[in-house]
């Protein structure tokens, strides 16, 4: 399978972002993550939809917006005109998860959803019809830097024989905790698109170690 790799911008230098950001272009990263994080559904605060329209003309990067926040629904409108290309929620957080998935389309971007660790990924079944990807988080939100959980390998499993049992062809993210030896085991498990933060960016050589995950 052809893997994408998403560098999370958490362990960037954010004093440098539109640097940073040029970095990961120029070691072929398809995508950039964003967490985002509203210090109530996860202890941090983060960055938002600001943040996002600032960096938008810095590089034509895919922009990966993960949402860790209790009430996603009105912000979809402002992260599609700050220039998202796909707004991940969670199934743990507030409102309509179908009509939110709905309403990311409608506004334009690829729209994902993602589970912690604790959530069995059969929760998501009924959703897939409404979503471009699913985000199996491999570490509980709210941190970088943490290790990953070997458990949460066996969730991509289980989702991608279901996919493919059912003809479903979608991307299956992975988000925690990846570097050269867990990424590995969640493309053995059948994820495609692999998170990576701390292992990228504080990498001596950031191709390199990208290549590394490849
Ligand atoms: C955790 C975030 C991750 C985090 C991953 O809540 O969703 O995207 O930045 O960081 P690493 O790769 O350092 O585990
Ligand atoms: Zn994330």
């Amino acid at each position: 399978m052809n893997v994408k790799l998403s560098a999370s911008m958490l362990a960037s230098d954010l004093s440098a972002i539109a640097d940073e950001i040029k970095r990961c272009d120029a070691a072929g990263i398809e995508w950039l993550h964003i967490d985002v994080m509203d210090g109530v559904f996860v202890d941090n605060i983060t960055y938002g939809n600001n943040v996002v329209a600032a960096i938008r003309n810095k590089s034509d990067i895919f922009f990966d917006t993960h949402l860790m926040v209790t009430d996603p629904t009105r912000l979809i409108p402002l992260f599609a005109t700050a220039g998202s290309d796909m707004l991940t929620i969670h199934l743990e957080s507030n409102g309509n998860t179908a009509e939110n998935l709905k309403a990311i389309r409608e506004n334009g971007m690829k729209s994902g959803l993602a589970v912690k660790p604790g959530t069995p990924v059969e929760e998501v079944y009924p959703y897939l019809p409404l979503c471009d990807m699913v985000l199996v988080m491999t570490v509980e939100p709210g941190y970088g830097g943490q290790g990953f959980i070997p458990y949460c390998a066996d969730k991509v499993k289980v989702l991608r024989d279901y996919c493919d049992k059912n003809g479903i062809t979608m991307d299956i993210q992975v988000d925690g905790g990846i570097n050269s030896d867990t990424a590995a085991i969640v493309k053995d498990a059948g994820a495609n698109v692999l998170v990576a933060g701390t292992y990228l960016f504080k990498a001596k050589d950031m191709r390199e170690a990208a290549e590394l995950i490849r």
